[in-house]
């Protein structure tokens, strides 16, 4: 018998991506789409301290690099991990250190930061509640949450076979930000995924939301 359960896309699957990740225009411009949207959204500046959590080859942070502090490059997929290391070091790059990470599992840093980006990696987290409390408690008082994901869809952008959020009903993820201790959740649309299929083309939005934490 087939097993048709739907199945999580695990570290190892990242693992295997990792080399050919770059290579991908769609990917290269979403992170050009989402970092640009960031930057006209929050005053960033060089002593911000930032986490980019989920943050495959580093897309999104790499364009922000030279207008950030310290940037804490965290996943739970090495390969991925080693494309930003070979990155950091072919570029000569001084302020982005790469961690293993899994805020699931994981114990979460000591440290605290301004920032926190995470680019299509909310989808991939379970229990979205949890990680939005684990995001508030990282954040310094004033600090700025900013979560690109998927605007909700039917379940056919990764297809059935696969166990992850269905995108994100803006409402609702406002809603469990607030109860997270987030204020002021704004949402907009940064970018569009289309996919093309036998059955014809299909568009998935992709939504920049920013939320604080309140200040000192
Ligand atoms: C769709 S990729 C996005 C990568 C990158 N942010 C981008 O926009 O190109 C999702 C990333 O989240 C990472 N990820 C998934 N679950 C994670 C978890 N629980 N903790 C840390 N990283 C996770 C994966 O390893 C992968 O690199």
């Amino acid at each position: 018998m087939t097993n048709t359960q739907p199945t999580k896309l695990d570290a190892a699957h990242f693992d295997g991506k990792a080399l050919q990740w770059d290579e991908n225009p769609v990917f290269q411009e979403r992170g050009q789409k989402i970092a640009q949207a960031i930057r006209q959204s929050v005053p960033l500046h060089r002593q911000m301290s930032a986490l980019d959590y989920g943050c495959g080859t580093g897309l999104l942070s790499f364009p922000l690099k030279d207008e950030l502090g310290a940037i804490l490059m965290a996943d739970s997929s090495g390969g991925m991990l080693e494309v930003v290391a070979g990155k950091i070091a072919a570029q000569g790059v001084d302020n982005m250190t790469p961690v293993k990470l899994d805020l699931l599992v994981d114990p979460p840093p000591a440290q605290r930061f301004d920032l926190i980006v995470t680019s299509m990696t909310l989808h991939h987290v379970p229990d979205t509640d949890h990680i939005l409390r684990v995001f508030h408690d990282l954040l310094n008082p004033g600090g700025t949450l900013c979560i690109a994901d998927l605007d909700q869809e039917d379940g056919s952008f990764h297809g059935p076979e696969v166990d992850v959020h269905h995108g994100f009903d803006r409402a609702d993820l406002g809603r469990r930000t607030a109860q997270a201790g987030l204020a002021d959740a704004r949402f907009q649309t940064v970018f569009t995924i289309t996919k093309t299929r036998e059955t014809g083309t299909q568009d998935y939005p992709v939504f920049l939301m920013t939320a604080q934490r309140a200040g000192a």
